[in-house]
């Protein structure tokens, strides 16, 4: 009995405590949510704003710099991202083909509450783009190459079960740019746009670069495709020329070559390497556009190699080999003397022997000849006679 009596008591008083630290915290550092947060889509295919204004309100906390802390993800359930700013607006690329939600909180700091930190709720927003049309007639196996980092390709396949009057449009947008802007030559497949060869761009590269592909058709919508691209990870720079390879040592073989013409600074390049030493090839890698082997044999008879060109990790993340460039071939001194030795001596006696038969058949032509023309002497008038 007592022991209910001490536990109701002990309960009453949490009650109380808890109750009135409820109150006095509310009283003392309650703080309103930001006011008209919304995401606004300018038009540059994935890059929106969120804004939003100040909370109601904020006079009790005017010594103090408020800070906004603002989470946003793929409605597909990404991860949330969260930046804190002292700003009323924020920036940022999104994929378009998901939806989008946000949420933004004021913070109070700790400097201006005297105590801990204090947030309020959440304020939060979404958008997405209209979803029209099956995902079956967005486009699809999007490849996009920037050749020599100079000039940018795009190429996709139609969507499935599309009708024939359908066709796709290709919109780019990258900081820089007032507005997106359609792609103006287009690659075409029986009368329908597969690709895209951009016009020279402006310093696209190291920012994200934004692209739509969109389409209409008469009898059905077409759903639109979002994609956004780092451009230098796209690079597939030409093939070395000028190759050289140098044996002048007995064991040691210097490859050299051209560095690519182009834009692309020296620095940039990675190249492999494939150096085939009688048959038995070897590949190998190097940033400089010289490379010293050594010869497994020295005996070996030829030694062919080329090399292909890539953009390096200090440029790029990612990139695309170049084409191989035409093989360079050294071959041995033996080598030159089995051509010295046999190749050409062949070719004297097969030389000869064919004189000889010409000789030997013109002698014989001639020889018939004069046997004719003695015969014609002997008897010249031996037609009048008969
Ligand atoms: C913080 O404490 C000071 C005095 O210590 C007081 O004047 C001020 O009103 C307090 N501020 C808040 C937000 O409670
Ligand atoms: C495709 O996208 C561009 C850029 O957003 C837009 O201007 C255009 O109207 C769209 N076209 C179609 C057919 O949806
Ligand atoms: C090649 O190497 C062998 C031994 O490794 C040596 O005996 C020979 O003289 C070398 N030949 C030449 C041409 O240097």
């Amino acid at each position: 009995m007592s022991f209910l009596c001490l536990g109701s008591r002990y309960l009453a008083i949490f009650l109380i405590c808890a109750s009135f630290g409820y109150t006095s915290a509310e009283l003392e550092t309650k703080v309103n949510p930001p006011e008209d947060f919304e995401i606004i889509d300018p038009g540059y295919l994935g890059f929106l704003y969120l804004r939003w204004q100040p909370p109601v309100s904020l006079e009790n906390f005017k010594q103090c710099t408020v800070e906004y802390e603002l989470q946003f993800r793929s409605i597909d359930g990404g991860k949330w991202k969260t930046v804190i700013t002292k700003n009323l607006y924020y920036k940022y690329g999104f994929d378009l083909n998901k939806g989008i939600e946000a949420k933004v909180h004021t913070v109070l700091p700790k400097q201006c509450t005297n105590g801990s930190e204090i947030r309020s709720s959440w304020s939060e927003a979404t958008y997405w783009m209209p979803e029209q049309g099956n995902v079956d007639t967005k486009i699809q196996d999007i490849d996009c190459v920037y050749y020599n980092w100079q000039n940018l390709f795009c190429s996709w396949k139609p969507g499935k079960g599309i009708r024939s009057d359908a066709n796709y449009y290709l919109f780019y947008w990258y900081d820089g740019l007032n507005h997106a802007l359609q792609c103006t030559d287009y690659i075409k497949n029986n009368g329908k746009n597969v690709g895209c060869r951009f016009p020279q761009l402006e310093s696209p590269d190291y920012k994200d670069f934004y692209v739509c592909v969109n389409g209409s058709s008469n009898s059905m919508p077409i759903r639109s495709s979002y994609f956004v691209l780092q451009l230098q990870n796209l690079v597939k720079p030409i093939p070395p020329d000028y190759l050289d390879i140098d044996v002048s040592n007995v064991l040691e073989v210097n490859l050299q070559w051209n560095i690519p013409r182009g834009p692309i600074p020296a620095k940039c390049f990675i190249y492999e390497v494939e150096l085939t030493e009688d048959d038995t090839p070897w590949i190998t890698t190097t940033f400089d556009n010289e490379l010293y082997v050594i010869r497994t044999s020295n005996e070996s008879q030829e030694l062919c190699f080329s090399v292909r060109s890539r953009v390096n990790i200090y440029c790029a993340d990612d990139g695309i080999w170049s084409e191989w460039s035409d093989e360079e071939c050294w071959r041995s001194d033996t080598w030159e003397e089995t051509l010295f030795f046999f190749v050409i001596p062949f070719i004297l006696v097969a030389f000869s022997i064919l004189m000889t038969t010409c000789l030997l058949l013109f002698k014989q032509k001639y020889l018939l000849k004069m046997i004719f023309r003695k015969e014609k002497e002997a008897f010249p008038h031996r037609t009048s006679l008969c």
